[in-house]
């Protein structure tokens, strides 16, 4: 029987998990909440914002969705999932109080410590003296991180006292990002390669996907601000199966085995971002959902069927799906930003060069719309451009060749994505 399927958010995770889904033997009907305009090809659009879990629960009641697919945080911390299920409606992604692991730092971090997972040392603080006294003890450099959502604007690298009292005057007296920056983490600086690890799991059986590596700063060599994420790349080569084994083993199971403890159970994604520092891999931060742009680079070397796979996480099935069968070469996203972004930018400036993609390059969109008969820009990330092939070296070139095979008004692409994985 067809199963419908709702994907809730409206970036390039998103177009991609419905890419992934449009190709499954048994989808029936995809809905997006609210997608994008490269989503409106496979998918109808429901004209929800991704944040309202009252329409979303109306729609899928209304509409027989089978299935509900949550790309963003921010409707799980706001306990989606936990509507969903309590009206017996299957959904992958976890609940308001397991999507904590994201939704609060000083949380995540408890767990870990009780899990006995390595990350970096920190120290919870809720007022300015607290995190100047808290940075003396650790030692600068130090990281400040505000306690809850903060769309990637919560973390400040501080390398003097100067910028520590700066930022914790931002998160804790201007209250720049309210109440999400109430209690602010001072963090031990790590020094490493960052990777993402994602797994699926059920509550029971953990099953990781590729490693995957992301790049945050907006310009090229890791220089300027961070961004919501500039490209992304699998596998990289520093990450084999043993470490991929021993992440799993040595943060992600007891992760969910110490959250369990506290009577949460996780069904969906847990993300990890990881450092491999010195001394081993060490947690950054846990994301209660899919990466992006990780997973625009994640999914096209699947070779499972991706909408067998949601219904073994979201039925509690996923100890008898078979082992992940994983294409060999290697994949690349580049992401076509808006000139200006992540500060300000213009949209509504034409895209081109949509219908005439290198053979085998892919496009996911993001900030995009139609408008009467044109795909326009909507958004500071605008598309991800990909490219698959035998080795790193060829999906980067096809990676790049799609994104330069486009064009629209102060697009700007950062060209040293996959760069280091050639050297
Ligand atoms: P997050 O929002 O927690 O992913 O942090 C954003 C970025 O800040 C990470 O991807 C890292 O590049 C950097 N970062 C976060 N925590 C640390 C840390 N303890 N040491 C060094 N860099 C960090
Ligand atoms: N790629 C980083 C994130 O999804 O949070």
């Amino acid at each position: 029987m067809a199963i419908n399927v709702l994907v809730v958010g409206a970036g390039a995770r998103e177009h991609a998990l419905v890419w992934k889904l449009a190709a499954s033997s048994r989808i029936g009907r995809i809905y997006t909440a609210p997608g994008n305009a490269g989503t409106q090809a496979l998918a109808e659009r429901l004209p929800l914002q991704a944040t309202d879990v009252d329409g979303v629960l109306h729609e899928v009641s209304r509409r027989s969705i089978d299935l509900t697919v949550v790309g963003p945080e921010e409707p799980l911390a706001r306990g989606l999932a936990d509507h969903l299920r309590a009206h017996q409606y299957p959904v992958v992604g976890p609940s308001q109080a397991a999507a904590r692991i994201e939704s609060s730092k000083v949380w995540a971090k408890q767990v870990m410590a009780s899990a006995g997972v390595p990350t970096a040392r920190s120290i919870a603080c809720n007022s300015l003296a607290a995190v100047m006294a808290a940075s003396d003890e650790i030692g600068l450099p130090v990281v400040l991180k505000a306690d809850g959502l903060a769309a990637g604007k919560g973390v400040v690298i501080c390398a003097t006292e100067a910028e520590v009292a700066d930022a914790a005057q931002m998160f804790l007296v201007d209250r720049a990002l309210g109440s999400a920056g109430e209690t602010v983490l001072v963090e031990e600086y790590l020094q490493g390669m960052e990777v993402s690890l994602l797994a699926l799991t059920d509550g029971e059986t953990v099953v990781p996907l590729l490693p995957a590596c992301d790049y945050k700063r907006v310009g090229e060599g890791d220089t300027g601000p961070n961004t919501g994420g500039m490209g992304a790349y699998t596998p990289p080569k520093a990450v084999d199966g043993t470490m991929v084994e021993a992440i799993l083993r040595d943060t992600i199971v007891p992760t969910l085995a110490a959250m369990r403890a506290e009577g949460v159970s996780y069904q969906g994604v847990l993300y990890a971002g990881m450092m491999l520092t010195e001394t081993g891999p060490k947690v950054l931060e846990f994301n209660c959902r899919f990466g992006d742009p990780e997973t625009q680079v994640i999914l096209p070397m699947l070779n499972a069927d991706l909408l067998e796979l949601f219904v073994a996480v979201a039925k509690e099935r996923l100890a008898r799906f078979p082992a992940l069968d994983w294409f060999s070469g290697a994949c690349v996203g580049v992401v076509l930003a808006s000139g200006g972004y992540p500060g300000a930018y213009t949209t509504g400036h034409p895209i081109r060069g949509l219908e005439t993609l290198p053979e085998g390059g892919v496009v996911f969109h993001a900030g995009t719309r139609w408008r009467v008969h044109d795909i326009v820009t909507a958004g500071g990330r605008v598309l991800t451009a990909v490219g698959r092939g035998p080795d790193m070296a060829t999906a980067r070139e096809l990676a790049y060749a799609t994104a330069d095979a486009i064009d629209f008004e102060g697009k700007y692409v950062r060209r040293d994505i996959a760069l280091r994985e050639l050297e």
